[in-house]
């Protein structure tokens, strides 16, 4: 009967102890094998009557189990590494390494970026990359004529007339507009995302690109505000001694508009070909928000006043790991890619 010979074997297990690697195997071939005791038992089990199977099946079920924890545990015990001849596989050989995954470069800087931005407050936003002619121009002072709007520059995906263009975003100061429209001051908040332009694809100019803008609109937001913010993430991202400077500039959405450089961090001031022997090279654009795109968004001009930036995160990126080809960062070659995992996690 099913009852006794389970019965038996139970003894048999419970008393079986090895420590020798082929007894073990034995037991495992006897009992758990394709062609072993368990399997013969749980073929007979289908042959008993009903009434039978509803005891018998958890009877069954707890040999099963006692068979496999005595075989893992003489196992654990005696170090016992699997050998499996069943199928002809020997799993003590080692195994095949695999590769492991790596964050691209322009990921890197970006989360770096948002980081010391946080540390300041600055919460993080995103827009559509698909925009319309309000939030990329219109609303940000572009005048009418102005060349930024021309087809070389922006990639036009319908023509809608007098100011009905929808275009890909040719940058993320369209975010700044759609933030102020939907909220109420004070923000503080940066603005990562992608951005496309119609340019021949070499190594300095691509089609689309990355840039992080960033926007503190409240009460008496001064350009001396802007200035500490940008020196503080400036020491934060390239180390402490790192020199800043503003040039005068011009952006329609912003009044007064600088530039600003920093000392190379190459050469460290001392002049080489990232920064054309000049030792300062530009990072970014900045300024105090216009009254105009302030009133725009239906923000009180006299009210609150702000200033805003804007990066390029390839630009940034290239400062940091001195790569001078940007179509490196859209190739996806792994090799290139792989180089960055330990530099900044
Ligand atoms: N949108 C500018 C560009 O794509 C960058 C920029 C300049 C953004 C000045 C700003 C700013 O917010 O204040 O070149």
């Amino acid at each position: 009967m099913l009852q006794d010979k389970i019965t038996q074997y139970t003894a048999e297990i419970n008393a079986f102890l090895t420590e020798k690697a082929d007894e073990l195997e034995q037991f495992r071939i006897k009992f758990l094998g394709t062609k072993g005791i368990i399997k013969d038992i749980f073929d007979e089990f289908k042959a008993v009557s009903p009434e039978e199977k509803r005891t018998l099946g958890k009877v069954l079920n707890e040999f099963k189990q006692l068979a496999e924890a005595k075989y893992q545990t003489l196992k654990d015990q005696g170090g016992v590494a699997e050998v499996s001849t069943d199928a002809g596989i020997d799993l003590t050989l080692p195994g095949e390494g695999f590769e492991i995954g790596a964050r691209h470069p322009l990921a890197l800087v970006r989360r770096e970026i948002i980081e010391i931005f946080n540390k300041l407050g600055f919460i993080v936003a995103e827009g559509p990359e698909i925009e319309d002619d309000w939030h990329n121009f219109s609303a940000l002072n572009f005048p009418e004529e102005h060349p930024a709007r021309d087809m070389q520059d922006t990639f036009f995906i319908k023509k809608g007339g007098e100011k009905g263009d929808i275009a890909l975003r040719t940058h993320t100061s369209s975010v700044q507009v759609r933030m102020m429209e939907a909220g109420k001051p004070p923000f503080r908040a940066i603005m990562p995302g992608r951005v496309y332009r119609n340019e021949a694809i070499s190594a300095r100019a691509h089609c689309f690109f990355h840039q992080v803008e960033g926007l503190y609109v409240d009460e008496n937001v001064s350009f001396a505000d802007l200035k500490q913010t940008l020196f503080y993430f400036v020491q934060e991202l390239y180390g402490e001694g790192t020199k800043v400077r503003f040039r005068p500039s011009y952006f329609p959405f912003t009044e007064p508009s600088a530039e600003m450089d920093i000392s190379c961090t190459i050469c460290k001031g001392a002049g080489c070909q990232m920064c054309k022997y000049s030792g300062w090279v530009e990072i970014l654009g900045c300024g105090m928000v216009d009254p105009n795109v302030l009133e725009n968004c239906n923000i009180d001009s006299k009210k609150y006043s702000g200033f805003a930036f804007g990066m390029g995160i390839e630009r940034i990126a290239n400062l940091k790991f001195e790569i001078k080809d940007l179509r490196l960062f859209s190739e996806n070659d792994a090799r290139f890619l792989k180089q960055y995992k330990t530099s900044l996690i």
